[in-house]
């Protein structure tokens, strides 16, 4: 394959644009990646077809997405829909043979994830889930840390995504709040990046304990049926206990997302207000000398030289998306895959399903190992 053909579908939303940009943008800082294409933009509203043809130049501007899964020119089914497509749109396109790149939630269940993680093996191509925070090379730096076991074993973590873009009760009703449109509401929306960072950096959970709340029932335009903030209580397989909440109705918080990981020789802390800083702190430091030492990524971090010379430039959302495409190409291109596959958006749609099953049941729920 010279050249990945990718179709985008769900063009015109904000991950379709910033999917479109990435794998248009990354081989100016991958040199050597394998180039990839967009040919296809797949988008159901047809007030965007003109924005959308300046955005792709060449590309075939489409409305109905089961086209490009049957076109044999395609190789990668890239997914930017709402949540509920998911599902359908991933299983028709392996099994049409194509690689997929799927934003996340996988799926609105784990059932279906698992369902779509074993046909992905089954086919032999690659699947990957859009979980980008964690590509932020500073996050590289914190499992590299942990593996080497600097702060020993885990014993914590906490963590929180906080937005507030349904803060105030008055802020209208759009399909994130509709639990036909979205199932599990912020646990599959935001709670699912807390869950990919726990993944990447601790393990897999073994069992939780949830509380979902809504807490508008009504808003201009419908009424919210499904979760506004989760808290949630857990234990992973290695032993480690979280402490995690999740919410988009922290009025003021435009977007927080924390991590605190305690071991038994250190720990660690991020905060995404300095995007690229880590706090580690070691107990082998000197009596009299120990405290949180920041740590600014910078270019030793061949992904970070990537980009920028120095340290601390900020690498942010948007890069972490260029860094997400440029590893599903060379994915393709090598038969390997790459965190995180559709194995991994299994297991955090099996935490997603575990909190709904929790919160109805007000019970610990036990997460089946792989
Ligand atoms: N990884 C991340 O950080 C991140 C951030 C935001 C959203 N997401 C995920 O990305 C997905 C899309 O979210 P968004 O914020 O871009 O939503 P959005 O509403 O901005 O975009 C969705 C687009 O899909 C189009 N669409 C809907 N049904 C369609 C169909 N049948 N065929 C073709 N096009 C159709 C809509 O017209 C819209 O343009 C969601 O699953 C969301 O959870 C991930």
């Amino acid at each position: 394959m010279t050249e990945i053909k990718v179709a985008v579908l769900g063009a015109s939303g904000w991950m379709g644009k910033v999917h479109t940009m990435a794998w248009a943008t990354y081989p100016h800082f991958f040199a050597d990646a394998p180039r990839a294409r967009v040919v296809a933009l797949v988008e159901a509203n047809p007030a965007a077809a003109a924005d959308l043809a300046a955005r792709a130049p060449g590309a075939r501007i489409l409305q109905d997405w089961q086209s490009v899964v049957a076109d044999p020119e395609i190789d990668l089914i890239d997914i930017c829909l709402p949540d509920h497509l998911h599902y359908p749109v991933a299983k028709a396109a392996l099994e049409a043979g194509k690689h997929v790149y799927c934003e996340k939630p996988l799926a609105d269940t784990a059932a279906e994830a698992r369902e779509l993680a074993d046909l992905a093996r089954a086919k032999g191509v690659i699947s990957r889930v859009g979980h980008a925070f964690p590509r932020n090379p500073v996050h590289d730096l914190a499992r590299e840390i942990i593996q080497s076991g600097e702060i020993g074993e885990i014993r914590l973590f906490k963590a929180c995504q906080h937005i507030d873009v349904f803060g105030d009760p008055l802020a209208p009703f759009m399909w994130r709040a509709d639990g036909k449109l979205a199932p599990t509401g912020i646990i599959g929306d935001t709670g699912s990046h807390v869950f990919s960072f726990m993944e990447f950096l601790v393990g897999r959970v073994s069992s939780l304990i949830a509380e979902n709340l809504i807490l508008t029932r009504s808003r201009p335009g419908g009424e919210v049926t499904n979760p506004d903030a989760t808290n949630l209580l857990c234990r992973f397989e290695n032993g480690a206990s979280g402490i995690i909440d999740f919410s988009r109705v922290a009025t003021g918080r435009k977007f927080r997302q924390t991590y605190e990981i305690y071991g038994t020789k250190g720990s660690l802390a991020y905060d995404y207000d300095q995007v690229n800083r880590l706090q580690f702190y070691t107990n082998d430091d000197r009596e009299g000398r120990r405290g949180y030492r920041a740590i600014d990524v910078g270019p030793e971090n061949p992904t970070y030289r990537a980009f920028l010379p120095l340290p601390n430039f900020a690498l942010g959302y948007n890069e972490t998306k260029i860094i997400e495409a440029c590893e599903v190409a060379r994915s393709i291109a090598t038969g390997r895959p790459s965190w995180p596959d559709f194995d991994t958006g299994h297991h955090i749609c099996q935490i997603v399903d575990a909190c709904m099953t929790s919160a109805a049941t007000r019970a610990w729920v036990d997460i089946p190992g792989a």
